[in-house]
């Protein structure tokens, strides 16, 4: 077990280094679109409060090359305010004179939020000398920022090799739900995964084989498994070179007696078609391209889902950017938030997907993590995780 937040004592007028990911989503002029990862981090921030220490946060947003104003973290500050009982300063410098001089006035239990550290570039390289002057300002670090955890960045993995550390509460909350899930899961365990990205994916559905009893595969990532049965699948998206180590991963699940489902009828558009006229069908022939799961599939693994003690979702099961194309991947939702089971959803795409449908006030479990969630089903564990000192019993 690493140590947490509440394992450190006396933290009164201590400066305390917490990483947290305030990445939301913010549309093409910088308004943010999400507040979900911002709310997550704030029970580790008012428990920092109440112990009256002095709180620094450090976070990135988006993937900015240098300054970028649309990217700056001061709105954060402004929803800090209102979400906090306490003073909540912006510091445009992440580090230096200024943050110093801030951090001597500061009283304790106060906060301050520094500029996105992804503007230096010490950042991504971590860079050990960046590390250490934002080290220099602070007695300790807390790791809070799950969603990143997966980055060894200077202020996820560097500063932790410099100062005595810790983890969050959200990250703590992340990490035992998912080892749970993943090692003593309520059964049947439905692992459902979608989304696009097969190669990438490989991995996560050994694990998911090797750990659930049934596996549901949609989205773009069944095509690939479907060409490896042997089914025709028209003009859809397919990982050709993937076709072979879908295979391996199919015959893997029946050694292990496993039950796989691939999509029996879809939502289709015919390649060329400009008005993109979408059909349910079920075969993809011709100049077929599928899109979405259809009503045949949704039923199938509906019933998979109410049957189930737990579920674990990740990727879309359509394009569900798209509004033609997002029913399959609504209704499972829905499904999932009816289902009795214990349900986690993790991945980017898939808790906006869940969120947009409405369902997620159904899901037990929405994982702030994207790449994240997936490094630790795949692997148990992060590297920023790994950092971080053990608890002392
Ligand atoms: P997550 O972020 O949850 O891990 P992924 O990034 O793997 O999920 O996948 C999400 C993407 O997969 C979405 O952009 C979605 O449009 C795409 N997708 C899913 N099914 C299809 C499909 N049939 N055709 C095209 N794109 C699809
Ligand atoms: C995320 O949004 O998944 C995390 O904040 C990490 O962001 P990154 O993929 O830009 O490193
Ligand atoms: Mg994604």
């Amino acid at each position: 077990m690493k140590r947490t937040v509440k394992d450190l004592v006396n933290l009164k007028g201590k400066v305390v280094l917490l990483r947290v990911d305030f990445n939301v989503p913010i549309d093409k002029n910088g308004k943010i679109l999400d507040l979900n990862r911002v709310n997550a981090s704030l029970p580790t921030i008012k428990y920092l409060i109440e112990q009256e220490a002095k709180i620094v946060l450090m976070s990135h947003m988006g993937r900015p090359e240098g300054y970028e104003i649309r990217l700056s973290l001061w709105p954060i500050s402004l929803i800090l305010m209102q979400k906090l009982n306490t003073k909540v300063y912006f510091s445009n410098k992440a580090t230096g004179f200024e943050v110093k001089e801030r951090l001597h006035s500061m009283n304790n239990g106060e906060v301050l939020l520094l500029e996105n550290v992804r503007f230096y570039e010490g950042e991504t390289k971590c860079d050990m000398k960046f590390a250490r002057e934002l080290a220099s300002i602070g007695d300790v670090f807390i790791n809070d920022a799950f969603g990143c955890s997966h980055r060894k960045h200077a202020t996820t993995y560097g500063i932790a090799r410099l100062m005595p550390n810790a983890i969050g509460l959200l990250m703590e909350k992340e990490v035992n739900v998912l080892t749970q899930a993943m090692e003593e899961p309520k059964r049947p365990f439905v692992a459902v995964i979608g989304g696009a990205k097969v190669p990438y994916k490989i991995k996560i559905l050994r694990r998911f084989i090797d750990q659930a009893d049934t596996i549901l595969i949609g989205g773009a990532m069944a095509y690939t498994f479907l060409v490896a049965s042997g089914i025709a699948v028209g003009e859809s998206i397919t990982y050709l070179d993937s076709v072979d180590v879908a295979r391996d991963v199919l015959n893997y699940a029946k050694e292990k007696g496993k039950k796989v489902l691939l999509p029996i009828d879809h939502i289709a558009v015919r390649k060329g078609d400009k008005k993109q006229k979408k059909f349910a069908t079920d075969s993809l022939i011709e100049d077929m391209v599928g899109m979405d799961i259809g009503p045949k599939t949704v039923k199938l693994f509906s019933e998979e889902i109410m049957q189930a003690g737990q579920i674990v979702w990740n990727g879309p099961l359509g394009k569900y950017e798209d509004e033609d194309y997002r029913e399959g991947t609504n209704k499972i939702a829905k499904a999932i938030s009816l289902s009795k089971a214990y349900s986690v959803v993790g991945g980017g795409d898939s808790v906006s997907a869940v969120k947009a449908s409405k369902n997620a006030g159904g899901v037990n479990f929405l994982s702030t993590g994207g790449g994240a969630t997936l490094k630790f089903i795949e692997d148990g564990s992060l590297p920023c995780l790994e950092v971080i000192q053990e608890q002392i019993r």
